[in-house]
């Protein structure tokens, strides 16, 4: 099992991304938000460029913002292994061809209420589905069991169009919720991980 972790929750980004660098992670996933798509809002990215300095993990940048292409090309510019962008927004493939100009890997999330059968369109053009396990919009939140049935629905559109696609899931995972994720490809956690005073230890709780 893949592990991504989000530093979302953390109130002291410079000194936990330093700590992350020093567990297994495999990516550090940067939630952005603009305050209009969702209700919050994260650090300009003119304060999230420096993250270089607390990092040398490759980053899994999920969106959550109205001014897509924007973001895109920003965050395009760091170390950036995928950029995820909600089905739900506008200009979703045009958006999607932008990452992939880049030659970054392009990901698409769906919101707990969205079907999965939104994403079939744009299958082609991106490597990574996040299934998201809660609302989007702050991190701490309960995981909702009943998305899990998308990740069933989620492994047969990859063997139906024989893809090359990762099947990731995204808040409230922790040692209990792990549990219903394990088909997936890779996991996305926050606050359990953060909120701990020893970060390789939860991550490992989660790979097994
Ligand atoms: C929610 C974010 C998640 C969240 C994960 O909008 O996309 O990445 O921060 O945090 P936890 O694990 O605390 O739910
Ligand atoms: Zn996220």
């Amino acid at each position: 099992m893949l592990v991504s972790t989000s530093f979302l929750s953390s109130k002291n980004p410079p000194k936990d991304l330093k700590m992350l660098n020093e567990t297994d992670t495999d990516f550090i996933h940067v939630d952005v938000m603009d305050g209009k798509f969702v209700k919050n809002k994260t650090m300009p990215f003119s304060e999230m460029k420096n993250i270089y300095k607390y990092t040398s993990k490759r980053l899994d940048v999920h969106l959550m913002v109205e001014d897509t292409a924007s973001y895109i090309k920003n965050y395009a510019s760091l170390n950036t292994e995928y950029i995820i962008i909600h089905v739900e927004g506008n200009n979703v493939l045009e958006n999607l061809q932008l990452i992939n100009s880049y030659n970054i890997k392009a990901g698409l999330a769906v919101s707990p209420n969205t079907p999965i059968s939104e994403v079939i369109p744009f299958l082609p053009l991106i490597k990574q589905l996040l299934i998201m396990s809660v609302e989007p919009g702050m991190g701490g939140q309960a995981f909702i069991k009943d998305v899990t049935k998308k990740i069933k629905e989620a492994k047969a559109l990859v063997k139906e169009y024989k893809l090359d696609l990762l099947i990731s899931i995204d808040g409230g995972i922790n040692k209990d919720t792990i549990s219903y994720c394990k088909d997936c490809d890779m996991v996305v956690s926050g606050s359990y991980i953060i909120n701990s005073d020893d970060f390789q230890k939860k991550i490992d709780s989660l790979r097994r």
